[in-house]
């Protein structure tokens, strides 16, 4: 049986993250080793504008900030979650965050680079995967990069205790239309802090049309 998607992502993440400490949820990487290697591939530099999408309290906001960039907006549905993102260090003040459901966003502007790790996959109803594909298309020029990270075809079948849907590289691909070409894709395993391994398939992206 299929446990039902989140109806209100913003209370159940805020709630997730109030009861966990974020060094031990499952996703948790000291270094965002995965994140730092397909902004390489995607020649990200740090005159980009940057967006982490779901970015919660990852460390990858701290990353690029001390390379230099200047203009990173972090936007994820736990208002807790960032507030930790935050609290890490000082400079925190020159990223741009924002408390939002990304299904009910509208963005007021455009980034040159999108980065998703584990945050698509969550989308099981093709609705919603349709409406972030509109928030792509809208928040990216022609040109700009998107990097998408997802649970691969034998990934957990889980997260948090919701149900989440599963890629191959070709099958994330094409869930992002025609409009992007391929500039590179691949499979990580990334290593839980309790030991476990979560295979993920990783998908960077060029806008075209
Ligand atoms: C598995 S965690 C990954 C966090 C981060 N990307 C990382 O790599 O550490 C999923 C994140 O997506 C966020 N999220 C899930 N659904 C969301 C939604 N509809 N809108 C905004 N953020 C969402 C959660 O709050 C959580 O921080």
């Amino acid at each position: 049986m299929q446990t039902p998607k989140s109806s209100d992502p913003r209370s159940f993440w805020e709630s997730r993250y109030l009861s966990a400490n974020v060094e031990e949820v499952s996703w948790y990487e000291p270094v965002p080793h995965l994140s730092l290697a397909l902004l390489e591939i995607g020649e990200a530099e740090p005159s980009d504008s940057v967006i982490d999408i779901g970015g919660g309290a990852s460390a990858l906001a701290e990353a690029l900030t001390t390379r230099g960039f200047t203009d990173v907006t972090v936007l994820d549905a736990s208002e807790e979650a960032l507030r930790v993102a935050q609290d890490r260090w000082s400079a925190a003040a020159n990223v741009t965050w924002r408390v939002a459901d990304l299904l009910q966003w509208q963005p007021d502007r455009t980034w040159t680079y999108w980065h998703d790790r584990a945050v698509f996959h969550f989308l099981t109803d093709p609705s919603d995967r349709e409406t972030y594909r509109n928030l792509l298309l809208r928040s990216v020029p022609i040109g700009g990069v998107v990097a998408i990270a997802t649970f691969a075809e034998d990934g957990p079948t889980m997260c948090s205790g919701l149900t989440v849907a599963r890629y191959s590289t070709e099958q994330l691909v094409a869930e992002m239309g025609t409009g992007f070409v391929l500039i590179s894709s691949g499979r990580y395993v990334h290593h839980t802090p309790s030991g476990a391994e979560q295979p993920l398939s990783w998908v960077v992206l060029r806008r075209a049309s």
